[in-house]
Protein backbone atom coordinates (compact mmCIF):
# COMPACT_ATOMS: atom_id res chain seq x y z
CA UNK A 1 0.00 0.00 0.00
CA UNK A 2 1.46 3.10 -1.09
CA UNK A 3 1.27 6.39 1.43
CA UNK A 4 0.53 9.42 -0.86
CA UNK A 5 0.30 13.01 -0.21
CA UNK A 6 -1.14 15.82 -2.03
CA UNK A 7 0.26 19.47 -2.49
CA UNK A 8 -2.45 22.03 -3.93
CA UNK A 9 -5.96 21.28 -3.44
CA UNK A 10 -7.53 23.77 -6.08
CA UNK A 11 -9.89 21.51 -8.74
CA UNK A 12 -6.95 19.28 -10.27
CA UNK A 13 -5.71 18.82 -7.16
CA UNK A 14 -8.87 17.41 -6.14
CA UNK A 15 -8.76 14.72 -9.32
CA UNK A 16 -6.23 13.58 -7.76
CA UNK A 17 -7.08 12.62 -4.69
CA UNK A 18 -10.23 10.91 -6.26
CA UNK A 19 -8.02 8.49 -8.30
CA UNK A 20 -6.02 7.98 -5.13
CA UNK A 21 -8.33 6.84 -2.97
CA UNK A 22 -10.37 4.84 -5.54
CA UNK A 23 -6.90 3.02 -6.19
CA UNK A 24 -6.56 -0.17 -4.03
CA UNK A 25 -3.09 -0.04 -3.55
CA UNK A 26 -3.01 3.73 -2.34
CA UNK A 27 -3.84 5.07 0.53
CA UNK A 28 -4.26 9.27 0.50
CA UNK A 29 -2.98 10.40 4.24
CA UNK A 30 -2.48 14.06 3.59
CA UNK A 31 -3.55 17.40 1.63
CA UNK A 32 -1.33 20.42 1.76
CA UNK A 33 -2.96 24.00 0.67
CA UNK A 34 -1.35 26.89 1.95
CA UNK A 35 -4.98 28.04 1.21
CA UNK A 36 -6.25 26.66 4.77
CA UNK A 37 -10.05 26.00 3.76
CA UNK A 38 -9.10 24.32 0.90
CA UNK A 39 -6.74 21.71 2.37
CA UNK A 40 -9.17 21.57 4.94
CA UNK A 41 -12.28 21.19 2.60
CA UNK A 42 -10.23 18.33 0.49
CA UNK A 43 -9.20 16.84 4.60
CA UNK A 44 -12.70 16.28 5.40
CA UNK A 45 -14.03 14.91 1.75
CA UNK A 46 -10.95 12.57 1.31
CA UNK A 47 -10.39 11.57 5.11
CA UNK A 48 -6.64 12.84 4.73
CA UNK A 49 -4.69 15.14 7.10
CA UNK A 50 -4.49 18.78 6.64
CA UNK A 51 -1.65 20.86 6.47
CA UNK A 52 -0.97 23.77 5.28
CA UNK A 53 2.78 24.03 4.38
CA UNK A 54 4.76 20.83 2.91
CA UNK A 55 7.47 21.50 5.24
CA UNK A 56 5.16 21.04 8.31
CA UNK A 57 4.02 17.95 6.52
CA UNK A 58 7.35 16.83 5.71
CA UNK A 59 7.67 17.00 9.48
CA UNK A 60 4.64 15.16 11.03
CA UNK A 61 3.50 13.14 8.20
CA UNK A 62 5.13 9.38 7.07
CA UNK A 63 4.27 8.76 3.23
CA UNK A 64 6.54 7.24 0.31
CA UNK A 65 4.70 9.50 -2.57
CA UNK A 66 3.40 12.53 -2.98
CA UNK A 67 1.32 14.66 -6.13
CA UNK A 68 2.18 18.08 -6.89
CA UNK A 69 -0.65 20.17 -8.48
CA UNK A 70 -0.30 23.73 -7.91
CA UNK A 71 -0.52 26.13 -10.47
CA UNK A 72 1.56 29.85 -10.44
CA UNK A 73 2.16 31.58 -13.52
CA UNK A 74 1.87 29.75 -16.63
CA UNK A 75 0.20 27.32 -14.74
CA UNK A 76 3.55 25.73 -13.77
CA UNK A 77 5.15 28.46 -11.62
CA UNK A 78 4.65 27.40 -8.22
CA UNK A 79 5.98 24.06 -9.26
CA UNK A 80 9.34 24.18 -8.14
CA UNK A 81 9.32 24.71 -4.22
CA UNK A 82 7.47 21.79 -2.99
CA UNK A 83 8.47 19.45 -5.97
CA UNK A 84 12.40 20.51 -4.77
CA UNK A 85 11.25 20.01 -0.88
CA UNK A 86 9.58 16.48 -1.67
CA UNK A 87 12.37 15.11 -3.66
CA UNK A 88 14.72 16.44 -1.09
CA UNK A 89 13.08 14.32 1.34
CA UNK A 90 13.11 11.29 -1.39
CA UNK A 91 9.53 11.43 -1.81
CA UNK A 92 8.75 10.05 -5.39
CA UNK A 93 6.59 12.94 -6.92
CA UNK A 94 4.15 12.95 -9.60
CA UNK A 95 4.05 16.89 -10.36
CA UNK A 96 0.91 18.51 -12.76
CA UNK A 97 2.47 19.86 -16.39
CA UNK A 98 3.98 21.62 -17.46
CA UNK A 99 7.04 20.64 -15.29
CA UNK A 100 7.60 24.03 -14.96
CA UNK A 101 7.52 27.60 -16.59
CA UNK A 102 10.88 28.29 -16.38
CA UNK A 103 13.27 26.08 -18.18
CA UNK A 104 16.14 26.48 -15.72
CA UNK A 105 13.77 25.38 -12.75
CA UNK A 106 12.60 22.32 -14.63
CA UNK A 107 15.93 20.68 -15.59
CA UNK A 108 17.29 21.59 -11.31
CA UNK A 109 14.32 19.48 -10.68
CA UNK A 110 14.84 16.61 -12.56
CA UNK A 111 19.14 16.70 -11.84
CA UNK A 112 17.20 16.76 -7.62
CA UNK A 113 15.65 13.75 -8.57
CA UNK A 114 18.31 11.86 -10.42
CA UNK A 115 20.39 12.75 -7.34
CA UNK A 116 18.04 11.78 -4.47
CA UNK A 117 17.17 8.38 -6.16
CA UNK A 118 13.72 9.33 -6.19
CA UNK A 119 11.09 8.57 -9.07
CA UNK A 120 9.70 11.63 -10.44
CA UNK A 121 6.76 11.70 -12.65
CA UNK A 122 4.91 14.68 -15.24
CA UNK A 123 1.30 14.64 -15.20
CA UNK A 124 1.00 14.34 -19.29
CA UNK A 125 -2.00 12.22 -19.04
CA UNK A 126 -3.14 12.52 -22.65
CA UNK A 127 -0.75 9.64 -23.67
CA UNK A 128 -2.34 7.91 -20.84
CA UNK A 129 -5.11 6.38 -23.01
CA UNK A 130 -5.74 2.45 -24.46
CA UNK A 131 -5.69 3.76 -28.01
CA UNK A 132 -2.43 5.16 -27.44
CA UNK A 133 -1.63 2.31 -25.58
CA UNK A 134 -2.76 0.36 -28.68
CA UNK A 135 -0.54 2.43 -31.35
CA UNK A 136 2.07 2.24 -29.30
CA UNK A 137 2.10 -1.89 -29.09
CA UNK A 138 1.21 -2.08 -33.32
CA UNK A 139 4.29 0.61 -33.29
CA UNK A 140 6.03 -1.76 -31.74
CA UNK A 141 5.07 -4.72 -33.36
CA UNK A 142 6.42 -3.31 -36.46
CA UNK A 143 2.61 -2.61 -38.33
CA UNK A 144 3.60 1.14 -38.46
CA UNK A 145 7.16 0.91 -40.20
CA UNK A 146 9.85 3.17 -39.70
CA UNK A 147 8.33 6.46 -38.73
CA UNK A 148 8.20 9.87 -41.44
CA UNK A 149 5.76 12.28 -40.31
CA UNK A 150 3.32 13.34 -37.34
CA UNK A 151 0.57 15.31 -37.68
CA UNK A 152 -0.66 16.59 -34.23
CA UNK A 153 -3.33 19.16 -33.17
CA UNK A 154 -4.67 20.38 -29.74
CA UNK A 155 -7.21 22.99 -29.69
CA UNK A 156 -9.22 24.03 -26.87
CA UNK A 157 -11.14 27.37 -24.92
CA UNK A 158 -9.28 29.13 -22.80
CA UNK A 159 -9.35 32.82 -22.55
CA UNK A 160 -6.61 33.07 -20.15
CA UNK A 161 -4.57 36.46 -20.83
CA UNK A 162 -2.28 36.42 -18.10
CA UNK A 163 1.23 35.78 -19.92
CA UNK A 164 2.26 36.16 -23.50
CA UNK A 165 3.45 32.42 -23.60
CA UNK A 166 0.56 31.16 -21.59
CA UNK A 167 -0.75 28.95 -24.76
CA UNK A 168 2.02 27.63 -25.52
CA UNK A 169 3.86 26.69 -22.27
CA UNK A 170 0.76 25.76 -20.16
CA UNK A 171 -1.18 23.52 -22.86
CA UNK A 172 1.34 22.13 -25.38
CA UNK A 173 3.59 19.63 -23.03
CA UNK A 174 0.57 17.57 -23.44
CA UNK A 175 0.55 17.68 -27.32
CA UNK A 176 4.89 17.70 -27.77
CA UNK A 177 4.87 14.71 -25.35
CA UNK A 178 2.11 12.87 -27.60
CA UNK A 179 4.77 13.61 -30.52
CA UNK A 180 7.67 12.30 -28.66
CA UNK A 181 5.45 9.36 -27.37
CA UNK A 182 5.56 8.06 -31.04
CA UNK A 183 8.70 9.92 -33.40
CA UNK A 184 10.92 9.70 -30.26
CA UNK A 185 13.50 12.81 -28.84
CA UNK A 186 12.91 16.25 -31.08
CA UNK A 187 15.90 17.78 -32.18
CA UNK A 188 14.79 21.03 -34.35
CA UNK A 189 12.16 23.22 -33.85
CA UNK A 190 10.27 26.68 -36.23
CA UNK A 191 7.40 28.19 -34.43
CA UNK A 192 4.46 30.69 -35.56
CA UNK A 193 2.49 32.63 -33.41
CA UNK A 194 -1.19 34.49 -33.94
CA UNK A 195 -3.46 36.46 -31.79
CA UNK A 196 -6.81 35.29 -31.72
CA UNK A 197 -9.59 38.31 -32.14
CA UNK A 198 -9.64 40.68 -29.12
CA UNK A 199 -6.54 38.64 -27.12
CA UNK A 200 -3.43 40.03 -25.83
CA UNK A 201 -1.65 36.59 -25.60
CA UNK A 202 -0.25 34.24 -28.65
CA UNK A 203 -3.00 31.81 -28.65
CA UNK A 204 -2.60 30.42 -32.12
CA UNK A 205 0.76 28.73 -32.98
CA UNK A 206 2.05 26.24 -36.14
CA UNK A 207 4.97 24.53 -35.25
CA UNK A 208 7.37 22.62 -37.68
CA UNK A 209 9.67 19.80 -35.75
CA UNK A 210 12.15 17.45 -36.78
CA UNK A 211 12.64 14.56 -34.81
CA UNK A 212 16.45 13.14 -34.31
CA UNK A 213 15.54 10.08 -36.01
CA UNK A 214 14.89 12.79 -39.36
CA UNK A 215 10.98 12.01 -39.27
CA UNK A 216 9.05 15.44 -39.67
CA UNK A 217 6.23 16.79 -37.64
CA UNK A 218 3.97 19.57 -36.99
CA UNK A 219 1.84 20.88 -34.71
CA UNK A 220 -1.45 22.74 -34.88
CA UNK A 221 -2.46 24.37 -31.29
CA UNK A 222 -5.29 27.09 -30.16
CA UNK A 223 -6.77 28.50 -27.10
CA UNK A 224 -9.47 29.97 -29.39
CA UNK A 225 -11.28 27.00 -30.01
CA UNK A 226 -14.71 25.20 -29.25
CA UNK A 227 -14.41 23.41 -25.72
CA UNK A 228 -17.56 21.49 -27.11
CA UNK A 229 -15.65 19.60 -29.86
CA UNK A 230 -12.74 17.11 -30.51
CA UNK A 231 -9.78 18.74 -28.69
CA UNK A 232 -6.96 16.64 -30.22
CA UNK A 233 -6.02 14.42 -33.31
CA UNK A 234 -3.05 13.01 -33.71
CA UNK A 235 -1.69 11.24 -37.25
CA UNK A 236 1.36 9.13 -37.44
CA UNK A 237 2.75 8.14 -41.21
CA UNK A 238 5.04 5.51 -41.14
CA UNK A 239 6.94 3.64 -43.98
CA UNK A 240 4.52 0.01 -44.01
CA UNK A 241 1.08 2.56 -42.48
CA UNK A 242 -0.76 5.44 -40.94
CA UNK A 243 -2.59 5.68 -38.32
CA UNK A 244 -4.51 8.38 -36.74
CA UNK A 245 -6.13 9.04 -32.96
CA UNK A 246 -9.10 11.12 -32.83
CA UNK A 247 -9.71 13.17 -29.72
CA UNK A 248 -7.20 11.48 -27.59
CA UNK A 249 -9.13 8.48 -26.77
CA UNK A 250 -12.14 8.05 -29.23
CA UNK A 251 -10.93 6.48 -31.78
CA UNK A 252 -8.24 4.92 -33.86
CA UNK A 253 -7.27 3.81 -37.32
CA UNK A 254 -5.17 2.38 -39.21
CA UNK A 255 -4.42 2.48 -42.97
CA UNK A 256 -1.56 0.09 -44.36
CA UNK A 257 0.48 1.02 -46.91
CA UNK A 258 0.11 -2.83 -48.57
CA UNK A 259 -3.88 -3.30 -48.38
CA UNK A 260 -6.89 -0.80 -48.92
CA UNK A 261 -8.70 -2.53 -45.63
CA UNK A 262 -8.53 0.10 -42.68
CA UNK A 263 -8.85 -1.28 -39.39
CA UNK A 264 -10.95 0.90 -36.83
CA UNK A 265 -10.87 0.97 -33.09
CA UNK A 266 -14.28 2.85 -31.51
CA UNK A 267 -14.34 3.49 -27.95
CA UNK A 268 -17.48 1.58 -26.75
CA UNK A 269 -20.19 2.73 -24.07
CA UNK A 270 -20.36 -0.41 -22.04
CA UNK A 271 -16.68 0.22 -20.80
CA UNK A 272 -13.28 1.47 -21.73
CA UNK A 273 -12.60 5.31 -20.77
CA UNK A 274 -15.22 7.39 -20.22
CA UNK A 275 -14.14 11.23 -20.65
CA UNK A 276 -11.25 12.84 -19.98
CA UNK A 277 -11.09 12.42 -16.56
CA UNK A 278 -10.10 8.90 -17.06
CA UNK A 279 -6.87 9.84 -18.43
CA UNK A 280 -5.63 10.89 -14.85
CA UNK A 281 -7.14 8.28 -13.49
CA UNK A 282 -4.77 5.95 -15.95
CA UNK A 283 -1.79 8.36 -15.88
CA UNK A 284 -2.50 7.94 -11.25
CA UNK A 285 -2.57 4.32 -11.31
CA UNK A 286 0.25 3.89 -13.37
CA UNK A 287 2.22 6.11 -10.91
CA UNK A 288 1.36 4.28 -7.89
CA UNK A 289 1.18 0.70 -9.93
CA UNK A 290 5.63 1.53 -10.62
CA UNK A 291 6.24 3.38 -7.65
CA UNK A 292 4.73 0.63 -5.81
CA UNK A 293 6.72 -2.28 -8.67
CA UNK A 294 10.21 0.28 -8.33
CA UNK A 295 9.95 0.47 -12.05
CA UNK A 296 11.04 3.56 -13.75
CA UNK A 297 8.05 6.23 -14.43
CA UNK A 298 6.00 6.26 -17.93
CA UNK A 299 6.08 10.43 -18.50
CA UNK A 300 9.06 10.93 -16.56
CA UNK A 301 10.52 14.15 -15.33
CA UNK A 302 13.09 13.64 -17.95
CA UNK A 303 10.13 13.36 -20.51
CA UNK A 304 8.38 16.77 -19.13
CA UNK A 305 12.13 18.41 -19.19
CA UNK A 306 12.60 17.37 -23.05
CA UNK A 307 8.77 18.96 -23.91
CA UNK A 308 9.38 21.79 -22.27
CA UNK A 309 12.68 22.25 -23.83
CA UNK A 310 11.22 22.38 -26.91
CA UNK A 311 8.49 24.94 -25.70
CA UNK A 312 11.00 27.26 -25.40
CA UNK A 313 12.79 26.41 -28.68
CA UNK A 314 9.73 27.37 -30.03
CA UNK A 315 9.11 30.63 -28.65
CA UNK A 316 13.22 31.18 -28.92
CA UNK A 317 12.25 30.76 -32.79
CA UNK A 318 8.85 32.40 -32.74
CA UNK A 319 11.03 35.88 -31.41
CA UNK A 320 14.42 35.37 -33.76
CA UNK A 321 12.40 34.33 -37.09
CA UNK A 322 15.09 31.09 -36.52
CA UNK A 323 14.57 27.42 -36.87
CA UNK A 324 15.73 26.53 -33.00
CA UNK A 325 18.39 23.19 -32.19
CA UNK A 326 16.46 21.88 -29.21
CA UNK A 327 19.57 21.38 -26.28
CA UNK A 328 20.92 18.12 -25.62
CA UNK A 329 19.85 16.53 -28.64
CA UNK A 330 21.53 14.34 -30.96
CA UNK A 331 21.22 13.14 -34.22
N1 LIG B 1 -3.03 17.34 -16.78
C1 LIG B 1 -4.08 18.03 -17.18
O1 LIG B 1 -4.81 17.65 -18.09
C2 LIG B 1 -4.38 19.32 -16.48
C3 LIG B 1 -5.59 20.00 -16.72
C4 LIG B 1 -5.80 21.22 -16.06
C5 LIG B 1 -4.83 21.73 -15.20
N2 LIG B 1 -3.66 21.02 -15.00
C6 LIG B 1 -2.59 21.53 -14.12
O2 LIG B 1 -2.97 21.32 -12.77
C7 LIG B 1 -2.33 22.29 -11.94
C8 LIG B 1 -3.33 22.83 -10.92
O3 LIG B 1 -4.40 23.45 -11.57
P1 LIG B 1 -5.66 24.01 -10.72
O4 LIG B 1 -6.60 24.55 -11.73
O5 LIG B 1 -6.13 23.00 -9.74
O6 LIG B 1 -4.93 25.24 -9.95
P2 LIG B 1 -5.45 26.08 -8.69
O7 LIG B 1 -4.74 27.40 -8.77
O8 LIG B 1 -6.93 26.06 -8.60
O9 LIG B 1 -4.91 25.26 -7.43
C9 LIG B 1 -3.56 25.26 -7.06
C10 LIG B 1 -3.50 25.21 -5.54
O10 LIG B 1 -2.13 25.02 -5.14
C11 LIG B 1 -1.94 25.73 -3.95
N3 LIG B 1 -0.50 25.92 -3.75
C12 LIG B 1 0.37 26.63 -4.52
N4 LIG B 1 1.62 26.54 -4.04
C13 LIG B 1 1.55 25.77 -2.92
C14 LIG B 1 2.50 25.32 -1.98
N5 LIG B 1 3.80 25.64 -2.08
N6 LIG B 1 2.08 24.55 -0.95
C15 LIG B 1 0.79 24.21 -0.83
N7 LIG B 1 -0.17 24.62 -1.70
C16 LIG B 1 0.20 25.38 -2.74
C17 LIG B 1 -2.73 27.03 -4.15
O11 LIG B 1 -3.01 27.66 -2.93
C18 LIG B 1 -3.97 26.49 -4.87
O12 LIG B 1 -5.01 26.19 -3.97
C19 LIG B 1 -1.71 23.32 -12.90
O13 LIG B 1 -0.31 23.10 -12.98
C20 LIG B 1 -2.34 23.01 -14.25
O14 LIG B 1 -1.43 23.23 -15.34
C21 LIG B 1 -3.44 19.84 -15.63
Amino acid sequence: MLKVAIVGMGGIGRTHARHYSSNPDAQLVAVCDIIKERADAAAQQFGAKAYYSVDEMLKNEEFEAASVASAGVENGGDHYEPTMQLLEAGKHTLTEKPISNNIEHAREMVAKAREKGVKFGIDLNHRFTHMAERLKTMQNDGALGEVLFINMALWINNPNESSPWFHIRALHPHSIDVMRFFGGDIRRVQCFMHKGPGRTIWSNLSMNVQFASGAVGHLTGSYDASGHHPIERCEVGGSKGRAIIENVFQRLEFMPRDSPEKTVFEQGIMGGMGSFDDTFKNRIYKFVEQVNADEPLTASGEEGLAAQEVVEAAIRSHENGTVEEVPGIKN
